[in-house]
This record gives C-alpha cells, structure tokens and sequence, in this order.
C-alpha cells in the first residue's frame, strides 16, 4: 500500500475512488454494529466505517485500535446519506469504506487531548511537544511560519540578494544582552560566543563586496524572556552597499507588502513614519500600537495656571500634567475609574483623575480648582466632547509617558480598539545614537555601536552626547517592534571616535572589534540594513500572543526546554577535556 492521499484533502469530488490513507486514530465510535473512526493527518480527518458484514476479521482489527495508533487504511471515498453529512467537517460529505487496515503503531494514552482549545498547562504541552505539534492549530502555526520564510526568500533572492551564512561559533557581538558563551576544548581558558546577531559578519561581507546579503540566521541572547522574546530566535538579517535610508524603506515596504500577500493579507504602503520623539510624546513608547489613536496630550499649558497644588508644583519642577481624551467612555463608572486609577498606581502613578462633561459642566474630583475658563480652553483644544471620558496625570516626564501609553494600551484591550487582521506598520526613525544606563553609569548605544550618527550633529559626540542622533530606524507592527537597523559607520576613524565615547580604552577597542576596525581600512563601502523578528511577525500573522506559539520547540520563561530537559548536566569527562570545573559554593546555589 502506498498513501495516496491526505486526509483533510478529500471531498466529494473524490466520490468513487480507491484511496491509501495513513495516519493517527484522533477518535472511536463503535456502534457494535458498525465501528467508526476519524482519522487524523496535518492536512485534517476525514471518517473511517467498518462493516462487519463487508469484512468481519477488519471488523475486529479495527476495534483493537485505540486513540493515536498509527494506521494505513484502503478503501473506498463514499457520499454520506443526507442525515449523516457533517456540515462541521470539511469532509462531512463523504466517509471511507475500509477495506484494507495496518497497524503501524501503538500509542500510549496522550497527556491530553489532541484539540484546538486544551486545557493543559504549557508546561505540559511543552514536554509533550510532538503531541502539541499534532494539533491543527499549532500546524497551521508552522505551516503560516514556512510560507512567510518561503516569501521572504523568495522576494529577496529575486531582488539580487545573496544568502550567506555566518558562523555560530564566533566571537561576541554586542546587541545588549548578554552572551551564551561555548568553551572552546583545544584553546583552554577560552571561549566562542553565540552570535546574539551576525552584525558584524554582514558587515565584512559588504567590505568584501557582496553588496546585498541576506540571511534568516537562528540569534542568541541571555537576557529576560518574555511572550515576545526567546533566548534562541530567528531574524530575516539583510545589509545592503551604496544606499541611502530610504532606499530601505522602500525594500523592506515591498518585501512586507510581497509577504503578506503570500498569505493572503493585503497591506498598504508606503508605512507612515514617525520620528523618536513624536512617538515617545504621543504614544508613551517608542513601538506605538496604531491600530487606534487616542494620542498623549501635555495638558501642562492649560492645567498648570489652575490651583490644585498637585499640578503646580509638578509645574513648577521638571514634571508633566499628561491627559488622555478617551473616546465614547463618558459611560465609565465609578467602578470601572477606580479600577483604572489601581492600574495606573500599579504602575508608580501617584494617581489618575477623571473628569466629564455632562450638560455644559464640568464633573471631577477636581472639578472645583480649576476654573471654567481652563476646562474650556483645554477641552477646545483637544476637540473634547459630551460623550468623551478625560483622564490626567501628573508626574516625573519619563515616567508620566510611559505610564499614560501603558493605560493606553490597558484601555485598547478593555475597549477592543484594535480589529482583527489589521496591520499598523509604521517606521520610527531618528533614533537618539546614544542613551544613558543607570546601571552602568555611562552612555551606550541604543541600537549598536556600528551605527551612524547623523553626521550634521558630530559636533556633539564627545560633549554633548544626548544631542546627537542616530540613521536609525526601528519597524513596528501592532504595537511590537519587528525590526530594526540602521545606516553603518564605514569610515574607521569614526568608528573609533563611537567607541571612545562609549568609555572603551585603546586596549578594549583593539582586543574586542580590532578586526572589525582593521576591515574598514580596506575599502568599507557605504552600508546599512536591518533586521526583521521573524518570530514576532508570524506571531502577529497567526493571532497569537506569545512567540512560543509559532517557534517548533521554544524555551520556557526560565530558558529550559522541557521536551529535552536542556539546560542539563555533563559528565566529568566532558569538562575535564574542556578544562571546566564548577565552584559549588552557597552564591552558585542561590
Ligand atoms: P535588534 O537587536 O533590534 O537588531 O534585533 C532585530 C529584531 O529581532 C527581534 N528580536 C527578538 N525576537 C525574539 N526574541 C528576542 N530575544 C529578540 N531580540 C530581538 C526583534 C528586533 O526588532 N543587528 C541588529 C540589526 C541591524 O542593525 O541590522 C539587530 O540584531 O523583532
């Protein structure tokens, strides 16, 4: 016997037909007289009958078999009788007369149920990560991932891209997080880095002249996980010679546009664009959700001439008075204010203030240290109205953004602003080069240190940092930064200049990126790309909230993968030869 079809395949066109079927028992019904089965493959199921009075010996085979027993069954496509078509089954019409049946396997019981809704903790559906693959929705998962793959090869190969692979064993990148690092058995004491991206490789191949580079390299980075981050993930890495910035808009437009009409969504470009600032001034973050509105508004002009003290002392220091106009929420109760109002001081607001309008006048808390004339001039301003909700907060500048586009956010999802499959890409550009960490207590790269400073601002680089810019752009979709890169520094004498305002010392910058710098001295051509989170966009695609949906065998939020129970433990021997040996100290067992 030789499978001659998938089962979620047929249909009534088949009608008539011998065919091959191989697959997993995904159900049992046995009428006693008659014994039915729904067999199951990655394309669907489709419904098996065993007449005893056809053949009694396959009679009895058949009610041997138990869920997930790997069968080969021959028979016949046959219609259903009008009162027993399943219209819920893409292949309720028809069923299959068997004639031939082959046990090709045993199954264990399953840890649950082969489903679209399971009710299993992820923990379990991760150890038993074969049976979770088995269910329709994780394949469509991994079939949308491999159609999106195939589109993006497809439209880069045929612009003139060249895929190139770069090492895995390498030396460190820095991306920001930090290294998985691989010790090296032949050269003791030392250690590989896993790429976090393959920056710098691409990089050389521009130098080496390859000119368009692409590749979907696996990236590793020990740093905190979350629903859209992994320690182990895929980008859609592309550099690219002689261009310009916008020369990878218009790419990367395309590409997208080509990509998602590959599976079957129409999107519009070119993508809107905003710079840094707007971003961070309306939205409270810089990978805005634009699937709604609902703008941050500084209502410091207005509110800082009022008397409630709060506003003016924040006036008077440094702080912000932010509100945001929320439309068609004037309905919000009492309840549902104090309910926002926890969120926001959950999230280190000193409090959130309400306030409407309701027949001309004004309703808040506060309603009587401000004056008419303010409530008007404001609510004039931002095109308030009867049926609008208005909240306001006041605080530190940084923070009083972040917190106001997090309620933003809290009130999309309580709203339901955003509608299904539809995709708000938008470009983020003019990046600052640099920001300061506090933990480090000095200036990094906000992107990387390979990036370029707009070179109109290089006046500022060693003394006014904070002022200089970045060609830099990151790529947002839905609210989820999808990409990012930038324009390169290619002359070497910059590059050293960048690393110098890092902090780096002469030594540092020779014994981490002497290569990288030596490289540039041999003719570096003007460069610059980006990187696409291949993850994050399936995940949007297939209306999923964690990546850990559309990666085959994804790590835990502790790193560990529970199908192999890695991170584990080697023998003696293994780190004997590689020179290794674990202090097993109180510190190491905390
Ligand atoms: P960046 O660090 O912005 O840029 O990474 C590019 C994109 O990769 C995705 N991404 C991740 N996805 C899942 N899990 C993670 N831990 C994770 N980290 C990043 C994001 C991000 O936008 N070398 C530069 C690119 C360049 O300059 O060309 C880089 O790696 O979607």
């Amino acid at each position: 016997m030789k499978r001659t079809n998938y089962c979620g395949n047929l249909s009534g066109q088949h009608i008539g037909t011998e065919v091959v079927l191989c697959g997993w028992v995904n159900r049992m019904r046995d009428l006693g007289s008659l014994c039915f089965i729904e067999l199951r493959d990655r394309e669907g199921t489709v419904q098996i009958v065993f007449n005893p009075q056809l053949n009694e010996e396959l009679f009895k085979t058949a009610k041997e078999l138990n869920n997930e027993y790997v069968v080969e069954i021959k028979g016949t496509v046959a219609g259903r009788s009008p009162e027993n078509i399943n219209p819920q089954l893409p292949t309720g019409e028809i069923e299959i007369i068997a004639r031939e049946l082959k046990i090709l396997n045993e199954s264990r019981i399953p840890p649950f149920a082969i489903m679209d809704e399971i009710q299993v903790t992820d923990n379990i559906r991760m150890k038993y990560r074969y049976i979770d693959l088995r269910r329709k929705k994780m394949y469509n998962n991994l079939k949308l991932r491999s159609d999106i793959v195939f589109a993006m090869r497809d439209f880069l190969v045929k612009e003139g891209f060249l895929e190139v692979e770069t090492p895995i064993l390498t030396k460190s990148t820095p991306e920001g997080a930090r290294d998985y690092l691989v010790p090296s058995r032949i050269h003791k004491n030392k250690m590989y880095a896993l790429p976090q991206s393959p920056q710098l490789f691409k990089q050389i191949l521009m130098i080496s002249g390859i000119d368009k580079y692409f590749q979907i390299p696996k990236c590793f980075r020990d740093e905190d996980l979350r629903a859209d981050r992994q320690p182990e993930f895929t980008q859609v890495d592309i550099e690219m010679s002689f261009l310009e910035e916008e020369d990878i808009y218009t790419t990367m437009e395309r590409l997208f546009k080509h990509v998602f009409a590959a599976v079957h969504h129409e999107i519009k470009i070119p993508f809107k664009r905003i710079t840094f600032q707007e971003a961070m001034e309306n939205y409270g973050t810089d990978k805005p959700d634009l699937r709604f509105e609902c703008r941050i508004i500084n209502a410091g002009e207005e509110l800082s001439r009022s008397e409630f003290k709060v506003f003016k002392d924040v006036a008077g220091s440094s702080g912000v008075i932010l509100a945001l106009r929320v439309q068609n929420c004037v309905h919000y109760s009492r309840k549902d204010l104090a309910e926002l109002e926890e969120y926001a001081k959950k999230l280190g607001a000193a409090g959130l203030i309400w306030a409407k309008k309701e027949n001309g006048s004004v309703k808040s808390p506060i309603a009587k240290y401000i004056s008419e004339e303010i409530w008007n001039t404001l609510f004039a301003r931002i095109g308030f109205e009867e049926r609008d909700l208005l909240l306001i907060m006041a605080g530190n500048k940084e923070r009083s953004y972040e917190i106001m586009g997090q309620i933003r956010l809290y009130l999309a999802e309580k709203e339901s602003w955003a509608k299904k499959d539809e995709f708000a890409f938008v470009w983020i550009t003019n990046f600052p080069l640099f920001e300061y960490s506090e933990e480090e207590k000095r200036w990094v790269s906000k992107h990387h240190p390979f990036t370029s400073p707009r070179y109109e601002e290089l006046q500022y680089l060693e003394n006014e940092t904070w002022k200089i810019h970045a060609l830099a752009y990151d790529v947002v979709l839905n609210g989820l930064e999808i990409g990012g890169g930038s324009i390169r520094i290619h002359d070497p004498k910059l590059q050293w200049r960048i690393f110098r305002a890092l902090g780096l010392s002469e030594e540092e910058i020779e014994q981490k990126f002497g290569f990288f710098v030596e490289a540039l001295n041999y003719g570096a051509p003007p460069h610059g790309g980006i990187a696409l989170g291949l993850d994050r966009i399936v995940m949007i695609v297939a209306h999923e909230t964690s990546i850990r949906d559309v990666i085959p065998f994804p790590k835990t939020t502790k790193a560990q993968c529970l199908l192999t129970q890695s991170p584990s433990e080697v023998s003696k021997q293994q780190l004997k030869e590689l020179g290794i040996e674990f202090i097993d100290d109180e510190i190491n067992r905390e």
